[in-house]
């Protein structure tokens, strides 16, 4: 079944009149063994305003998957991060069959990966958590002398504080009318007071790692004795404790788990016993805060323009948002 369809400039006839034939053309070029291609062998996944995925299976029931980049301004991040991807194939469970940003063969920039059978798991066991975080660990643990900021690179100690300045710039710049939230505003001054206690974790912190940099439960396959992440167009080089902080909240919502103290310590142990980290827990605690608050702003502005379109998803967003703001509210009692 096709989720969120979103997208005002690309419609369903589009798809099966224009892009169907482009990539079937695709797949005999670049994959073996793909043979005749029927009508039925493509079928739409889901498709938004940033993105297009698109399922395939060949005669020989192989199956891949084929997703195009639709916002012009992230055509450089794509880029970047399955580039990253493709030189680290052997960490992950992830085949890139190919990459393409000329836009000569298909209107988007796309790549072909493979496919994963397993599904999106709500409730995990304590095992999966553990696996989650050995699959965490061994991506991390090969490091890099430099991480991804905003707009460039940088080889020196990392601030957390700098870097959540540059984030709230780029969003008031693009969305200024979020800002005019009272609550967001006095949220950024506490963030801002608060990321200076974590000053020491994150001067301790000089070696980077691959970051799949969207880590959230709906972009984890679970499939027997493995734990495999998908979507990997956000991938940068940076600080791996914000894998976890994507997926692991003080309450849970759609995309995010709360766990008990008890399960977060065999969790962040399992993880150190694989990547020694000092000040690991720290950094987490700190990148926990950080995106909560930039989903607080992503799901407002999903929610300010997609009432109709995707009733599902504007609820889970709506839940989420309500309970970020009830616990910054408390945490700060503002
Ligand atoms: N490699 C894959 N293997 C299996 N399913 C996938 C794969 N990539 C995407 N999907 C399916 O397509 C959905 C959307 O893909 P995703 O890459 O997460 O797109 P988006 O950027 O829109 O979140 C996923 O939730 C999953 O169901
Ligand atoms: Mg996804």
């Amino acid at each position: 079944m096709c989720q969120n369809f979103q997208n005002p400039l690309i419609d369903n006839r589009t798809i099966e009149v224009e892009l169907y034939p482009a990539i079937t053309r695709i797949f005999k070029h670049n994959i073996a063994s793909v043979g005749q291609m029927c009508e039925s062998s493509l079928r739409l996944l889901s498709i938004a305003k940033r993105s297009l995925v698109i399922l395939i299976e060949t005669p020989n029931r192989q199956k891949y998957i084929f997703k195009a980049r639709l916002e012009p301004n992230l055509y450089a991040l794509f880029k970047s991060a399955y580039e990253l991807l493709i030189s680290r194939q052997s960490d992950t469970n992830l085949k890139v069959h190919a990459l393409d940003m000329s836009c000569k063969e298909f209107p988007y920039p796309y790549v072909i990966t493979s496919f994963v059978e397993g599904e999106v798991k709500f409730s995990w066991d304590e095992e999966t958590h553990l696996l989650h975080a050995q699959t965490l660990a061994k991506l991390h643990r090969k490091t890099y002398p430099s991480y991804r900021f905003y707009g460039g690179q940088a080889s020196t100690v990392m601030c957390i504080q700098n870097l959540f300045e540059g984030c709230v710039y780029y969003w008031r710049q693009n969305q200024p009318n979020l800002f005019l939230e009272s609550f967001v505003n006095k949220t950024i001054d506490h963030l801002m007071s608060e990321f200076h206690l974590y000053k020491v974790a994150f001067r301790a912190k000089t070696e980077f790692s691959m970051v799949h940099g969207d880590a959230h439960n709906q972009n984890i396959i679970i499939t027997t004795g493995a734990v495999n992440l998908i979507d990997w167009e956000s991938a940068y080089t940076g600080d791996g404790a914000i894998d976890f902080a994507k997926l692991y909240w003080p309450f849970s919502t759609a995309w995010q788990h709360h766990i008990n103290d008890s399960v977060k310590n065999a969790v962040i142990s399992e993880y150190l016993s694989i990547y020694p980290d000092p000040y690991f827990a720290e950094r987490v605690e700190a990148w926990t805060l950080f995106s909560m608050f930039f989903s607080y702003l992503d799901h407002s502005l999903f929610c300010s323009t997609h009432t109709e379109t995707n009733k599902v998803e504007y609820q889970n967003r709506m839940f989420a948002k309500n309970k970020i703001e009830r616990y910054f509210t408390e945490k700060w009692s503002c």
